[in-house]
């Protein structure tokens, strides 16, 4: 049986490739399950310090969920279907250590929801996005109304959504959909050196930005300050928050535990 998903490591990276070329990457139901199971092996593997999600072949990131599937679904099926993307990719996002998408191409529907459930995306200028939903009758399901309109907010949401518009990089990065632009070449590198960046940092202290932020956003702005208090005063349990500021005071590069 073919992997419809390919983990490639280097280093403390693991770089997720959606492996399905000649369906443009679209995500059916082996694949989805197959991306459950292996971000859940990785959540739990303290040798990866980040996750770079990317798409097989030239032309695709994610063209999107796949419509040869869907095409018979009835009301029920398509609801679960709908509940299952919603849950993977919310496992995606909620990943204790950066996600990048490294968009390469297409990036439609569920691709561009996947995409979204990233911490950061980067993109090729051959990139390109939409939620072309509307085409086929259907709205967004894997988590787009939501990620898209807190992403680039109501306006640009409902442009996208309901124009179904295909938007370049450019544009993308323009609204906010994107958050950096690179050569097609470069795509891979310039992921990679992101990610040994982050990696490089106190890794608690990365992990608990990363829930600060993304459990803040849910709630009122008041709770999201005391929620960051919270974490603040962790970070002092750290042996990490000791180093690296001992390392600061004493003018040398900080050398971290993970602790
Ligand atoms: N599902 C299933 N198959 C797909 C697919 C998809 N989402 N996207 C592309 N493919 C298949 C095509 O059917 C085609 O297969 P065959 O070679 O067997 O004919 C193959 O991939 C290559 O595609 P094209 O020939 O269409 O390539 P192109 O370069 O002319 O166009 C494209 C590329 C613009 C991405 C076009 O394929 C396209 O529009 N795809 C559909 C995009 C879409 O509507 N995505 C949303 C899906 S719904 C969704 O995702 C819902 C959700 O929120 C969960």
């Amino acid at each position: 049986m073919p992997d419809n998903i390919v983990v490639e490591r280097d280093g403390a990276i693991a770089v997720i490739i959606v492996n399905r070329p000649k369906e443009m990457n679209a995500l059916n139901l082996a694949t989805m399950l197959e991306l459950d199971r292996i971000i859940r092996s990785l959540e739990d593997d303290q040798s990866v310090g980040a996750l770079i999600i990317t798409g097989s072949g030239e032309k695709a990131f994610v063209a999107g969920a796949d419509i040869s599937e869907m095409a018979d679904m009835g009301a029920m099926q398509a609801k679960e279907w709908a509940r299952l993307g919603q849950q993977v990719f919310s496992r995606i996002e909620n990943f204790p250590r950066p996600v990048i998408a490294a968009v390469n191409g297409y990036a439609l529907g569920g691709g561009c929801e996947l995409a979204m459930a990233c911490d950061i995306r980067l993109a090729s200028e051959k990139a390109k996005f939409g939620q072309p939903e509307v085409n086929l009758g259907i709205i967004p399901g894997f988590g787009g109304t939501q990620r898209l309109t807190r992403l680039v907010g109501k306006g640009q949401a409902k442009l996208l959504i309901f124009s179904g518009d295909i938007i370049d990089a450019q544009e993308a990065l323009r609204i906010g959909l994107v958050d950096r632009v690179v050569s097609a070449d470069e795509l891979m590198v310039a992921a990679k050196a992101l990610a040994n960046k982050m990696i490089a940092k106190a890794p608690l202290a990365v992990s608990q930005a990363k829930l600060a932020i993304n459990k803040g956003v849910e709630m009122d702005s008041e709770s999201g300050y005391m929620f960051e208090s919270e974490i603040f005063g962790m970070c002092f349990t750290t042996a990490d928050q000791k180093e690296g500021m001992r390392a600061f005071l004493e003018k040398r590069k900080p050398v971290f535990s993970g602790q």
